[in-house]
């Protein structure tokens, strides 16, 4: 296992939600008193938003400086902010609401643009303007929250897509066949230059992605795109329930 790969397996999805939610808060605390501000990207589907609510719940007794917090997003779909379906749209609902992050340091993707890959190239732009770049020269994420489907994906780099194997551009737009909808992802290059990723992933609907991804190691990463976060320098830590490491050999504990 990389040595910056940590693997932590919960009871149930709610407390894999809570573990999420304190490596999240301990992780914005620490940066965003230590450079004045802690640049985000988080993740939509339906997994994460648990630790949101948990995020959002724990606002009147943390001690998190929300207002020094800059959001991105790591993926979206392509339907309007207001849409059910809209990442942004889970994000607001379930955490921005409740928080008192500054409007202006929340940068959604824009889903419904008529030109995607416009919209892609961007969203590159803002990020490359606003995340200082790391060592390596690209944008460092303080943090990445990602999820994981059934089939592997993450974000919206779904296997057999051309964005899994995009290693120039950070943000990319394309049809993705599995799903017959067009999306907007961030690439691989960018969610591996970050200082922390959280890959947060429960339900026994996962166990076989997750298996592949933690007892198949490398070899996995040509059929199994979440096996491709592989943050060159930074943190990497899988945070699952027990339903969803079902089939994990060598289990940590
Ligand atoms: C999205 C997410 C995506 C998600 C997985 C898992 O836009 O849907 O960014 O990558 O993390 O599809 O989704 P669930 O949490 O709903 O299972």
């Amino acid at each position: 296992m990389a040595q910056n790969r940590k693997i932590v397996i919960e009871n149930s999805a709610d407390q894999a939600a809570r573990t999420a939610a304190g490596l999240f808060r301990q992780i914005a605390c620490e940066v965003a008193v230590g450079q004045n501000s802690c640049r985000i990207a988080l993740c939509g589907g339906t997994t994460p938003r648990a630790l949101y609510e948990h995020l959002a719940g724990g606002v009147a007794t943390d001690n998190l400086p929300w207002s020094r917090l800059e959001i991105f997003f790591g993926d979206e779909r392509d339907v309007p902010p207001n849409h059910p379906d809209s990442n942004y749209n889970t994000v607001q609902r379930t955490l921005l609401d409740n928080v008192p992050i500054p409007p202006d340091k929340v940068h959604p993707m824009h889903g419904d643009a008529q030109d995607l890959s416009a919209a892609a190239a961007e969203y590159e732009k803002t990020i490359r303007s606003l995340v200082p770049a790391g060592a390596g020269g690209l944008p460092r994420f303080d943090l990445i929250l990602l999820g994981m489907g059934g089939d592997g994906h993450t974000a919206s780099l779904f296997a057999g897509c051309p964005a899994v194997k995009e290693r120039r551009k950070l943000v990319t737009a394309g049809f993705v066949p599995v799903i017959g909808r067009e999306r907007l992802t961030i690439t691989f290059p960018l969610i591996n230059a970050a200082a922390s990723v959280i890959l947060l992933v429960t339900g026994l609907d996962k166990a076989d992605a997750v298996a592949c991804l933690l007892n198949e190691g490398a070899s996995a990463a040509q059929r199994l795109p979440a096996a491709n976060i592989q943050p060159a320098d930074g943190n990497f830590c899988i945070v699952l329930d027990n339903d969803a490491a079902r089939y994990v050999r060598n289990r940590p504990n």
